[in-house]
């Protein structure tokens, strides 16, 4: 069986375009892969976090990945602290990869220009890609299905899987991308020509998966279209509606054509009203459940194993990579 690897960062509750981008493809290919799915909390710390804060949400997402249907005696789920081999692997490849490289990230570049406005840009900012390359190369994945904004890493991840292959010895797996078909990149909703983004400081621009549903709906009613009256995608020209189509779609799983022809001729008020429904729906039934895992007292169990189970997979791969770079003792 093949091997699948995703992770979410804690460093604020996910939106509905990080379970668009992302959950929704994990619940669909959780049967098909060996699959590790990680709340990856040393990324969340390469910006300022509240301790109790990060903590709070490191338990939320658990709740909220399971809740998105992962069925827990099949997946590992874990917490990325708690496995050592990703922080001993990202330290080996942070000495394979180049500053030039990481410096070329737009992750960073965004980011960096945020922080530098608030405070210094930390070391592991830029070093950032090196932890992922190290998340998804420790586990030998074949695929890592993640949103477009992704794409970047993935791709300095087979690099340096590749360079790492050719200067020490053949045993990385070189990681395929799987980017969903709809919803790849979900945009903010007040600024259709912004990512969707759970660090975003206006929060009329996202969705959170805890936002309260009603509140949700009036967001969705409130969100930022295009002039002209038709409801058609066209990135291009609707970059609003083609956003709000790309969330109707996803949420039901009808195509975005079907869902043109069926507003020919309809209103943007009335679109906006259906898929505001549809969200306040979603996100009630998806919260039940959210709390009935943040309740059940299972969490801790279910997090306990996938460390477990995590660790036993990965700390063969960090111990083969040692050897490659001829760390350590022969034994
Ligand atoms: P993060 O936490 O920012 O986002 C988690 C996942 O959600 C996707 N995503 C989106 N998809 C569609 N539309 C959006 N607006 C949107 N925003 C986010 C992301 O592409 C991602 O799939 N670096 C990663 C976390 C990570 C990781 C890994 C992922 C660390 N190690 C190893 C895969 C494999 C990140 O910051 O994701």
């Amino acid at each position: 069986m093949k091997t699948l690897f995703s992770g979410v960062q804690p460093s604020g509750i996910p939106t509905i375009g990080n379970y668009i981008g992302a959950y929704k493809q994990f619940v669909e290919m959780q049967h098909e892969y060996d699959s590790y799915f990680c709340i990856v909390d040393q990324h969340a710390i390469t910006v300022p976090q509240d301790r109790l804060k990060l903590r709070e949400n490191t338990k939320k997402l658990a709740a909220i990945y399971l809740a998105s249907g992962l069925d827990p005696e099949k997946i590992t789920l874990f917490i990325q602290s708690e496995v050592a081999a990703h922080a001993k692997a990202a330290w080996m490849l942070q000495c394979v990869g180049y500053i030039g490289e990481l410096e070329r990230m737009t992750q960073y570049k965004d980011k960096a220009r945020r922080q530098n406005q608030k405070e210094g840009i930390s070391v592991g900012l830029l070093t950032y890609p090196s932890l992922m390359a190290a998340d998804i190369l420790i586990y030998s994945a074949d695929v890592v299905p993640v949103g477009e904004d992704q794409g970047q890493h993935l791709e300095l991840t087979r690099t340096l899987a590749e360079r790492f292959n050719a200067k020490y010895n053949d045993i990385l797996t070189v990681p395929e991308v799987k980017h969903p078909e709809t919803g790849g990149r979900i945009m903010s909703l007040n600024d259709p020509t912004k990512k969707m983004s759970k660090s975003d400081d206006n929060q009329k621009g996202y969705i959170s998966l805890l936002d309260d549903p009603k509140a949700a709906a009036k967001k969705i009613r409130s969100a930022v279209t295009d002039s002209g009256s038709e409801i058609r995608y066209d990135k291009e020209e609707k970059p609003g509606i083609s956003n709000l189509l790309d969330i109707y779609s996803s949420l039901t799983d009808r195509s975005v054509s079907d869902l043109e022809l069926d507003y020919d001729g309809k209103s943007y008020g009335e679109f906006k009203t259906d898929l505001g429904e549809v969200v306040e729906a979603f996100l009630a039934r998806f919260q039940d459940r959210v709390n009935h895992y943040l309740e059940s007292g299972a969490l801790d169990d279910i997090l306990d194993r996938g460390a477990e189970r995590a660790a036993r997979k990965a700390d063969r791969m960090v111990e083969k990579m040692e050897r490659a770079m001829g760390l350590g003792r022969k034994r």
